[in-house]
């Protein structure tokens, strides 16, 4: 007798179609696998026994029994498939009779038939939908993310018991019903833009940088608040809309950190990964290619704490990510892409003593030295970063002062309305924001009015503004105009634009 159950692996973060064929046989008793399983899927085996054993009223049937996993070309990784493993050999064992040809089935099994945590739910169930599955039968734990997903009637799977009982008709799950999606927006780092005294400018650097996509490194002395800025970011960027919230929650569930009971990662992230981190954990990889920190910040913020401590190749192999906003792997079955759109933030001394420039401490840095410190920013990273902010560290009035700042919701609200303007600037175009312009639209968006045009002529002369220099003001000058409401660029918006530029390397 032979049977097939539809399951899911995934490859990046996409779903592809498993279909499970058991077959049961006579013979010796046994059970092989095939279809290109790795250990762990072999290992399915012996939990799916167990479980069927352990399950009140499961038979293990005799026999030889041999299951395929197709197609034979796609390497098939971890315990996903134990839950269709189980269902195929009790359908082919006449255990289960009602058909199931229109249903998806994942799910790791416990050795006493419980239905384990999954990740890669939500691309599994989605891809189902999309092939026109009625229902997914998924661990009870992962429903609620199953059920983000239109058009396919969602069943949470407590145990292999209660799955059977289900589809005899004896004991009906009842399928989940999407519920309007009222998780509510959550601080992700819990710092609001009020719980930072002072450093009103870098603030505002920091606003003008989320109204336009800007990236950003500040510099400053330790303790000055440059962490603690950084994590007030996400609180002024704009809320996710729930594409872009799926997006994420698609790349969190892949990697298996979505928390249960927030099965809708609602807030934009914040990843700060340390400067050791390989190259795969930074941008994804290994044999089973997995999302990288990159991927894991994607609409949110990518924090790379004490810049200068990252390796050259560590940021040069961010680069490429950070210019596509994808970061795409080779692999022998061709390439595999995931989303990398994320606003960078960068931190550092200004020297390796951390003092240099500091009114109160001395600097013991050999001058060579702390040209070499600022130089290691100068490579592949600076190209994408156009506000360069100072963070000086505030003196005990201004920490002790108890009066509340200008709490993150209010200048959030700022942010949102400087990027509908560029929404409706750009809507003709694959532009989303200010920061993304390139010369030509430079061009046609960010003209200056005369006063604006005498003021950039007398900086390119005195500064000795590079012509990248020049494009860099200008795509800001037009977020700070937009942050203000102006359609034109006034000499003013070009005035605050200029102070963003690095004050120690020219670019
Ligand atoms: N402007 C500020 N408002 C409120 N608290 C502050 C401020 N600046 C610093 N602090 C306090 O000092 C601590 C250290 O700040 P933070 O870690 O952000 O400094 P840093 O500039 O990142 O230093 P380092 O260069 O050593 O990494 C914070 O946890 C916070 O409690
Ligand atoms: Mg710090």
């Amino acid at each position: 007798m032979l049977a097939k159950v539809l399951s899911c692996a995934v490859v990046g973060l996409d779903g592809v179609l498993v279909e499970v064929e058991v077959d049961i046989g006579g013979g010796q008793p046994g059970m092989i696998l095939v279809g290109l399983p790795d250990a762990a899927v072999q290992e399915s085996r012996e939990r799916v026994r167990a479980a069927i054993r352990n399950s009140a009223g499961g038979r293990f049937p005799h026999g030889k029994i041999t299951v395929n996993l197709a197609p034979a070309d796609l390497k098939k990784a971890g315990p996903t498939y134990d839950l269709p493993i189980a269902t195929g050999i009790l359908c082919a064992s006449h255990q289960i009779l009602a058909p199931i040809d229109d249903a998806l089935i994942v799910g790791e099994l416990s050795l006493d038939g419980i239905v384990r945590h999954t990740p890669g739910i939500i691309a599994m169930v989605s891809l189902a939908a999309e092939k026109g599955l009625q229902r997914a039968f998924v661990p009870a734990e992962d429903a609620k993310e199953a059920s983000l997903i239109e058009g396919i009637s969602v069943y949470p799977v407590r145990t292999l018991a209660d799955l059977v009982n289900h589809l005899n008709e004896e004991v009906p799950i009842a399928p989940l019903t999407p519920e309007a999606i009222e998780q509510p927006v959550e601080n992700s780092t819990g710092v609001d833009f009020a719980d930072v005294r002072g450093q009103e400018h870098v603030k505002r650097g920091l606003e003008v940088a989320a109204a336009g996509a800007h990236n950003v490194v500040m510099t400053g002395p330790p303790g000055s608040g440059k962490t603690l800025l950084a994590r007030a970011l996400p609180s002024i960027m704009p809320a996710m809309s729930l594409e872009e919230a799926l997006e994420v929650t698609r790349i969190y569930s892949v990697r298996g950190l979505l928390p249960p009971e927030t099965p809708l990662v609602r807030s934009r992230p914040f990843r700060s990964p340390h400067h050791t981190t390989s190259h795969a954990g930074l941008i994804g990889g290994g044999t089973w290619p997995r999302p990288g920190e990159i991927s894991l910040a994607h609409r949110g913020v990518l924090f790379l704490d004490e810049l200068p401590e990252f390796s050259t190749q560590t940021l040069e192999v961010l680069r490429q990510p950070l210019e596509d906003r994808r970061v795409t792997l080779a692999r022998a079955a061709g390439t595999l892409s995931f989303p990398a759109n994320v606003t960078l933030v960068a931190a550092m001394n200004p020297c390796p003593c951390g003092f240099f420039g500091d009114p109160a401490r001395e600097c013991r840095c050999a001058s060579s030295a702390v040209t070499r410190y600022q130089k290691r920013i100068s490579g592949p990273l600076l190209d994408r970063i156009d506000i360069h902010l100072e963070v000086p560290r505030i003196d005990y009035e201004q920490l002790a002062d108890r009066r509340q700042g200008e709490q993150s919701e209010s200048v959030r609200a700022r942010v949102e309305e400087a990027r509908a303007v560029q929404a409706k600037r750009f809507a003709d175009t694959a532009i989303l924001t200010n920061a993304d312009m390139g010369p030509k639209e430079v061009q046609t968006f960010a003209a200056l009015d005369a006063a604006g045009e005498q003021l950039m002529r007398a900086a390119v002369r005195q500064l000795n503004l590079s012509a990248r220099a020049y494009h860099r003001v200008l795509k800001l000058s037009r977020t700070i105009a937009d942050l203000a409401g102006e359609p034109d660029i006034l000499s003013h918006h070009v005035a605050e634009a200029l102070q963003y530029r690095p004050r120690t390397i020219d670019a």
